[in-house]
């Protein structure tokens, strides 16, 4: 018979526990009957000890299967894009609908923030009225109907997954290849996709930062999803500094609000999403090549028919109606903005992306504990990039926060995280492809 105890045990010794035994583990996980402490348990055993290809397969699979496997009757691609987690990524808010202007569906089960990283479902909620939670029949219609839906994974999809990252996220369990893997593709897997494109983040603000364990994630991502019958790759892209310039949850909604209305134009943020939309959409053959897709996605972004798509799907999830045209007035405003002033002079050259990320868990922006409430308004905003010069006293970035006392300790955080130096080339935004 199947006993948590016994099943953590095997995990912690080295072993590799049974098919059976992980698909007990996860019922454990979606109904309850295994506990909080068993999963954090579990989750760290895991993490130092590894389940094995097999296993992490297995755990996969399981995980999936504690929920419903969507079908679709479309009659275009459902696709999706998925990123292991980063500092200042908010470029599912632009891909989702740029996608949908391009004519295939993406249904998104995204997630919420984890460990020093952001999430899609905490960045929407910021916008006021947005509702993550939809029941599987609106989700359904609002992706048939504007061709773009961003969702939590609710009870019907992966409700393993919706336990164990929020488990994940408090119990400093994260770095794990084999827990990554299961927890992103137990919802891809179950949205019913016929492609998916992996953003494997490198570099600092990564959960895996060295390049060998980057390519080794990507590679368990994509042999996983392709073993399940989903046409998948995965570009390994830069966390060596924020993607963007803001980040936060309302202040990286105003960046893609920004960015989609091409007032300003965020250059990475549109070099990115034109990567992975490319990518996507020559995966699955509504392109002919990913040169030519990316640069549909640059132009459904260019003429605006992207931001109008943002919109529509934010008024069908329950935010306000007329959020394309007053998204400035909507979006929530921290009481205290201030620069964050350099310590001397010289030029970026490195940055502890992990640090930034970290500052805004502590600002209010991120969890500390399961169950913890978001402060939407807490961030930062017009972060400098490697290479950028800077004078003392220069801002290196503006600090949204809640009161004072956190402005100041966010202040002293991005300044020790910032190096300056005589000089730094900008890293390679694209460092890898795995198909
Ligand atoms: N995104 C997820 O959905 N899960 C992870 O574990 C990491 C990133």
């Amino acid at each position: 018979m199947s006993d948590a105890r016994r099943i953590i045990a095997t995990v912690r010794d080295g072993g590799s526990p049974s098919v059976a035994d992980l698909q007990w583990f996860a019922q454990g996980l979606a109904t309850g009957g295994v506990t909080d402490a068993q999963a954090g348990a579990f989750a760290m055993a895991v993490l130092l000890k590894g389940l094995g290809e097999p296993g992490r397969v297995a755990l996969t699979r399981a995980m999936r299967d504690t929920g419903r496997v969507l079908t679709w009757r479309m009659d275009a691609p459902v696709v999706d894009k998925h990123s292991t987690g980063g500092v200042g990524d908010s470029i599912s808010l632009l891909l989702a609908p740029a996608l949908a202007e391009c004519g295939v569906y993406v249904p998104m089960v995204s997630g919420r923030g984890l460990g020093h990283t952001g999430g899609t479902l905490d960045k929407l909620e910021a916008i006021p009225g947005y509702t993550v939670d939809q029941s599987e029949t609106d989700f359904r219609r609002i992706v048939a109907e504007v061709g773009c839906a961003i969702v939590a994974a609710t009870g019907e999809i992966a409700p393993a997954d919706r336990r164990l990252y929020a488990i994940r996220d408090v119990t400093a369990t994260v770095e794990s290849i084999d827990l990554i893997t299961a927890s992103i593709l137990s919802k891809k897997l179950s949205a019913g996709l016929e492609a998916l494109v992996l953003d494997v983040k490198v570099g600092s603000g990564a959960f895996l930062p060295s390049a060998d364990q980057a390519q080794a994630l990507a590679r368990a991502l994509v042999d996983t999803a392709i073993g399940a019958g989903c046409r998948t790759s995965a570009l390994i892209t830069d966390m060596d500094q924020p993607l963007a310039c803001n980040a936060g949850n309302a202040v990286e909604v105003a960046e893609v609000m920004g960015a989609l209305t091409c007032d300003p134009v965020n250059q990475r943020l549109w070099d990115l999403t034109e990567a992975l939309g490319g990518e996507l959409l020559a995966l699955c053959g509504a392109a002919p090549d990913a040169a030519t897709g990316g640069q549909r996605i640059i132009s459904a972004i260019r003429s605006g028919r992207a931001a109008e798509r943002l919109a529509r799907m934010v008024a069908a999830q329950g935010g306000p109606a007329d959020f394309l045209e007053r998204w400035r007035d909507h979006l929530p405003a921290a009481p205290v903005v201030r620069d964050v002033p350099a310590l001397g002079q010289g030029i970026v050259a490195r940055i502890d992306t992990r640090a930034v990320g970290e500052a805004v868990v502590h600002l209010g922006g991120g969890r500390l504990r399961n169950g913890d409430a978001i402060d939407p308004r807490v961030g930062f905003s017009e972060l400098k990039g490697i290479g950028m010069n800077v004078g003392p006293g220069d801002p290196l970035a503006v600090v949204h926060a809640a009161t004072e006392a956190a402005a100041e300790r966010a202040i002293a955080a991005v300044q020790a995280a910032y190096v300056l130096g005589d000089g730094a080339d900008a890293p390679d935004l694209v460092q890898g492809r795995v198909a």
